[in-house]
């Protein structure tokens, strides 16, 4: 059977993702974020409580496995063992952007997999800004989401990477408003999520108003949708192309920058992503005002080794949180957001200069 154009680039996205140096030059940040050690943490390392609350759903532990496949035979795979993690473990998991699904009902299974491998965490459907825009919207926003029994949708805000893409979309023109008028209609929750270029307080405040559940901050400092778009370039000889992915490599707000901006923007729940290393940046995070971390090609490149591997990926990412809670003195998520962090370089910097008051975080008791 021929294969649609997304499908194509899909798996190229996918192979170039797998197989290629795709990561920023940059780092998130969260290394000018300092939690501060407690000689006497007063409390066993196994009472600490990993359990949260997020849009409605308690999971056993604040980590998400952010959006990525789905649109070809290997994604499907891929989706069928992420999914198994995630059940597994009892923390909810995103699936990659459905548009292929759209374009070719036959690739729809590629995403219900998960929800059958997955039955009873929160899963998030996933579409990006261009596929939204105009009056059948809310109309395409609920067929990604029946299509896959999902708990929340995450709308993703890719304009670096549509501007790149030799065959991209950059059309933005009334994002807000298509987004604002899914968040109405839609039967569950929206998450506006970014993909590797972060979130500003005043984009925060915006999607806030538009009403959406929870941002992803998808911050700079991971995986670079320019990079992954530089390769694919060089793959099809579009010199011209692959100059200026290799110019906008290291575009973007860093994870640590975004999630002070959108913190000090906005009351909503907010996923840390972009970058995310193990699981102290998770803590860092969550005591900078996130309710989640999440992680995209990390947890790939395990799930690519199978699901022993993937599993053990995720036990260590729960141990280093855990750790990291124990020697802060926190005893559950709930403590840890109220932590004391110490900023310091470049994102003291950045803070002082947003307006945002460094002391609010290193003055916790
Ligand atoms: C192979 C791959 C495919 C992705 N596809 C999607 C997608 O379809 N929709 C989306 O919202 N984000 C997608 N992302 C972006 C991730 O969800 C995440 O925002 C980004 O990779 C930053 O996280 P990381 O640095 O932990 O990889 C993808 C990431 C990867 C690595």
């Amino acid at each position: 059977m021929a294969r649609s154009r997304t499908e194509i680039r899909k798996f190229d996205h996918l192979d170039i993702a797998l197989k290629e140096d795709v990561g920023f030059h940059l780092s998130n940040w969260l290394d000018d974020a300092h939690l501060i050690h407690r000689a006497l943490p007063e409390l066993d390392l196994e009472e600490i409580d990993l359990g949260a609350e997020f849009l409605g759903h308690r999971i056993r532990a604040p980590i998400l496995i952010e959006s990525m496949t789905g649109g070809t035979g290997r994604a499907s795979k891929l989706n069928e063992i992420l999914a198994k993690a995630a059940e597994k473990f009892g923390i909810p998991l995103g699936l990659g952007s459905q548009r292929a699904a759209l374009e070719s009902p036959r690739l729809a299974r590629t995403f219900k997999v998960a929800r059958e491998a997955a039955p009873s965490i929160p899963i998030f459907a996933n579409i990006g800004v261009p596929q939204i825009i105009g009056e059948d919207g809310p109309e395409i926003a609920g067929s990604v989401v029946d299509m896959v029994g999902a708990d929340a949708l995450c709308i993703h805000l890719n304009a670096l990477q549509e501007a790149i893409q030799p065959e991209g979309e950059p059309r933005f023109s009334r994002g807000l408003e298509a987004i604002a008028a899914i968040a109405k209609s839609l039967r569950v929750p929206v998450i506006a999520k970014e993909t590797g270029c972060g979130i500003s307080g005043e984009v925060a405040k915006a999607l806030e108003r538009a009403g959406v559940a929870c941002i992803d901050i998808g911050g700079a400092g991971g995986t670079s949708w320019s990079a992954v778009e530089c390769h694919r370039a060089k793959r099809m000889g579009l010199r011209k192309r692959e100059r200026i992915g290799l110019a906008f490599w290291d575009w973007g707000i860093p994870t640590g920058a975004s999630l002070l901006e959108a913190s000090n923007s906005t009351g909503l729940p907010l996923i840390s992503s972009g970058g995310l290393r193990d699981g102290l940046d998770v803590a860092k995070s969550i005591a900078l005002g996130a309710s989640l971390g999440g992680f995209a090609r990390k947890l790939l490149l395990a799930a690519n080794m199978g699901q022993r591997r993937l599993e053990e990926a995720l036990e260590i990412l729960l141990d280093e949180l855990r750790i990291a809670m124990f020697l802060t003195g926190c005893r559950d998520v709930g403590e840890l957001r109220r932590a004391p962090v110490v900023l310091s370089g470049r994102l003291l910097e950045w803070a002082r200069l947003r307006g945002i008051d460094p002391q609010k975080y290193s003055m916790r008791r």
